[in-house]
């Protein structure tokens, strides 16, 4: 592995709404040609050697601000991707792990989402997370938080990164999709050395040929880590 490959791919997935709006359809429509895109790239991401790890940005700690019926929406459409996905998963290697708050969610979807994980621990060719009710801040807080409970008084930065929720902490590409330019509270901490890369096109109508494009963008790049190279 060279230090130019993309171990750890984050993805901001946006613009459901614009691209279902400019078809005429409701917003819930985009939402759901977005999940198949999630299933396509995931699938492309397993067969990619150097990837291994994807975290996708599926539901923010500010998206309750949505009206209801688009929040019990996105709900349902994610435990019914859950349950549909699993063969998904199985036949492609994919270890699926959840990152956020799921206290708030219904007994049924916090259920789906520990089988799911515990069904897929032992895949190995990628692992697929999905950002749920997570907010980088409040990760970053919680993990504050562990640390003073077991009594701590002065923390580093190593104490931190070991108490987040995602295995890998650091992120090498960060791509966001519909024209947008910001973290909007995502991985804020695992981002600090990260490569953005934004792209315009709304988030179902993203592909593999455009993130394969993408990744060949990525490796011109110089990684200096505020070293000279
Ligand atoms: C991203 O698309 C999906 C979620 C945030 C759940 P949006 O729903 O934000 O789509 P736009 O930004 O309104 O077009
Ligand atoms: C970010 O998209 C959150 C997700 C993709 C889940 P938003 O559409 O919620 O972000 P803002 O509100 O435009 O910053
Ligand atoms: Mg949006």
């Amino acid at each position: 592995m060279s230090s130019t490959d993309v171990k750890h791919l984050a993805i901001i997935m946006d613009g459901n709404g614009r691209w279902a709006k400019k078809r005429g359809f409701s917003r819930t429509k985009g939402h759901e040609k977005g999940a198949d895109v999630i299933r396509d790239i995931t699938t492309y991401c397993a067969t990619n050697k150097e990837i291994d790890t994807v975290t996708f940005y599926a539901f923010s700690t500010e998206n309750w601000k949505r009206p209801k019926l688009e929040v019990e929406f996105l709900m349902k459409l994610l435990d019914n991707y859950l349950q549909k996905e699993l063969k998904t998963y199985q036949e492609n290697g994919v270890r699926f792990k959840a990152i956020g708050n799921f206290d708030v969610f219904s007994q049924a979807l916090q259920k789906r989402i520990q089988e799911t994980e515990k069904a897929t621990k032992n895949n190995t060719k990628l692992i697929q997370i999905l950002a749920l009710n997570y907010g980088g801040r409040a990760e970053i807080v919680n993990s504050v938080n562990k640390l003073i409970s077991t009594g701590k008084t002065i923390l580093t930065e190593e104490d931190i990164s070991s108490t987040l929720q995602t295995p890998y902490n650091d992120i090498d590409l960060l791509i966001r999709t519909s024209g947008e330019e910001r973290i909007s509270n995502f991985l804020l901490w695992q981002l600090s050395y990260a490569e953005l890369y934004f792209s315009p096109t709304l988030w179902p109508d993203f592909s593999t040929k455009e993130l394969e494009e993408i990744i060949q963008n990525y490796k011109t790049r110089t990684r200096r880590f505020g070293g000279i190279k």
